[in-house]
């Protein structure tokens, strides 16, 4: 494992940035994991500048998002499909049938799920995997109490996700109080995995991982068990 601590915010941000650039350039036709989040939006946005000075292409490039939330379709302005358009996938070349994000109105959530595992293999398996941190650390939308074990299938949202998340839906809509998650053996299976951290409110939750024997209450300890895994955080995450 490595950690590697930037200034600000920013810093960790272009930091993250430049690995996937760097990962992009070196095999073109790279199979991405993909966050959501507020954490990760600085990283789209120089993505979608370097696509547009020419620097890398997605033509060839196949993407597998975390998560969704259960129940919300992909026109949901909060659904995460809805997110992917509007920061990465309406800006830059990569065509529609290399993107995946788990349907969150699919009829039957185990079907989704097991599809959404076996398209992963189909592809090849994860090359490169952004993560974000929750502030409870979890890892997708796996909570605390999730196995190391787990698969891809349907999660109930811890308290402290659905207040974290509330801030993004309109007021007076409840948020899901379920979604479709990556499983934890889902994401370990990455061949490399770059976790993304900053701000002082994930500072507890990068020590945690970090520094805990890895263990079921702190989902992103299951990332030291990773092939190869990189965090970069900015001081303030780095803090506690
Ligand atoms: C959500 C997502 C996670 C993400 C986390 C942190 O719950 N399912 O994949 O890492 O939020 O989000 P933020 O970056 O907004 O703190």
């Amino acid at each position: 494992m490595e950690v590697v601590v930037l200034p600000t915010a920013d810093a960790a941000v272009a930091y993250a940035h430049g690995l996937i650039v760097e990962h992009l350039k070196a095999k073109p036709s790279t199979v991405l994991g993909l966050p959501t989040g507020a954490t990760p939006l600085g990283v789209y946005v120089r993505l979608v500048e370097s696509y547009r000075s020419g620097a890398v292409s997605w033509r060839s490039v196949t993407t597998f998002n975390l998560d969704e939330y259960w129940g919300l379709g992909e026109y949901h302005l909060t659904s995460y499909a809805a997110y992917m358009r509007r920061v990465l996938f309406d800006h830059v070349d990569c065509p529609l049938r290399q993107r995946h994000i788990p349907n969150g109105c699919a009829t039957d959530a185990v079907a989704e799920a097991r599809g959404y595992e076996a398209s992963i293999d189909q592809a090849g398996g994860i090359d490169m995997l952004l993560l974000g941190l929750g502030r409870n650390a979890h890892i997708g939308f796996n909570e605390p109490g999730s196995p190391f074990t787990s698969r891809t299938r349907l999660v109930d949202l811890a308290p402290l996700t659905l207040a974290a998340n509330k801030l993004h839906f309109a007021s007076g809509e409840e948020p899901p109080g379920q979604a479709i998650s990556m499983g934890i053996a889902t994401i370990l299976q990455s061949r490399r995995i770059v976790v993304l951290a900053t701000g002082a409110a994930k500072a507890e939750a990068v020590r945690r991982s970090i520094r805990e024997e890895p263990n079921v209450e702190v989902p992103g300890s299951a990332l030291q068990f990773a092939q190869d895994v990189t965090f970069v955080v900015d001081e303030a995450a780095a803090g506690a």
